[in-house]
């Protein structure tokens, strides 16, 4: 069925594992995600960004989660808006049948500059007090989400652009993390530790300089029972990169984080672990090895078969390896 994501959270906390969060954007995502929950037997957070809300019309988008908890009745099942820029897009997310929501306050409302704490604070307080007077989930940030390889400059397309934050700007402040919860009553705190969105978070294997688990760990020891949020948490596997370039696209090596530091981090207190570069990167690289295969082909179905079949066989093994499996 689905519900909110603190009854979720809070199981996968009592039994100690972590739940994947997939960003959905049409059919095949959800349906992949889906059917890895069933085979595995582990509880769903799919996320939606306000760009995938725009891309695939959000009222369908949110039809095809409803018709897929009543297609799959024993998965728990949790809608989440994914980095709200404001209270209003959160607010509109929980009119459509969200059933959790991230403000993300760590950025002005463009969702480009870094914000202040005041700002942080009083839109995530606002977004708490409306969600839960309707049973909805509310996920906050503190910290800046970006590469201290780039001082939090945008990499996406693999060109890194110098940024200009220093790594105290950019990392979680641990002390300002304990305020920040008993001021707005989140119930999930995102963490910048490092990591970035997209593919090209790191340009060597991150160790402890890049990748900041002491920072978790400083937080999980301030607050034990709060539910930790990775974002930026796709692995980049080196197959699919092999894959896509394979195929006629053009990947500059890069690396994203290590699977074996996501469940060090779950031991640490992190709960959800956002994960959307590694579907897109299953989905387009198939695409692209099946008409290269097939360039008389113009058959939709043919194109993402391999596809889906891949992004399950991706999200079974973050169900597994996060200890979600036998959950559900
Ligand atoms: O927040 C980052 C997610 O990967 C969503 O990206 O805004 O392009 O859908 P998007
Ligand atoms: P990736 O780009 O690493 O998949 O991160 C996704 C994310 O954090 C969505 O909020
Ligand atoms: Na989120
Ligand atoms: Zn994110």
């Amino acid at each position: 069925p689905l519900m909110p994501m603190r009854p979720i959270l809070d199981h996968a906390a009592e039994h100690g594992y972590g739940l994947p969060a997939f960003n959905i954007t049409n059919l095949e995502t959800l349906l992949a995600v889906m059917r890895a929950a069933e085979r595995t037997d582990s509880p769903v957070i799919v996320q939606a960004s306000q760009s995938a809300r725009k891309y695939a019309d959000d009222m369908l988008l949110v039809a095809m989660v409803k018709a897929a908890a009543e297609r799959f009745p024993t998965i728990p099942l949790c809608l989440h808006q994914d980095h709200g820029s404001s209270p209003e897009v959160c607010k509109s997310a929980m009119d459509l049948g969200f059933t959790s929501v991230m403000m993300d306050g760590s950025l002005e409302a463009d969702g480009k500059s870094p914000a202040s704490y005041e700002y942080n604070v009083d839109v995530t307080r606002r977004t708490v007090e409306m969600a839960h007077a309707r049973g909805v989930s509310v996920e906050g940030e503190i910290g800046v989400l970006g590469s201290l390889e780039t001082g939090g400059g945008e990499q996406e397309d693999g060109h890194g652009l110098e940024g200009t934050l220093s790594r105290e700007e950019l990392l979680t402040d641990p002390q300002q993390a304990v305020d920040f919860v008993k001021a707005t009553g989140v119930d999930a705190l995102a963490v910048a530790i490092g990591t970035s969105h997209g593919a090209y978070k790191f340009s060597r294997r991150p160790e402890g300089d890049l990748l900041a688990m002491d920072v978790i760990a400083a937080i999980h020891e301030r607050l034990p029972h709060t539910h930790l949020v990775m974002h930026g948490a796709s692995t980049v596997p080196e197959a699919l990169q092999d894959l896509i370039n394979a195929s006629g696209g053009e990947m500059a090596k890069t690396y994203g984080v290590p699977l074996e530091e996501i469940e060090r981090s779950i031991a640490m207190g992190v709960r959800k672990v956002n994960i959307d570069t590694d579907l897109r990167m299953a989905l387009t690289g198939s695409a692209r090895e099946y008409l290269k295969a097939n360039p008389s082909s113009f058959d939709i179905r043919g194109m993402h078969k391999n596809g889906l079949a891949r992004m399950e066989a991706l999200c079974a093994e973050r169900f597994e390896r996060f200890g979600a499996a036998g959950h559900g």
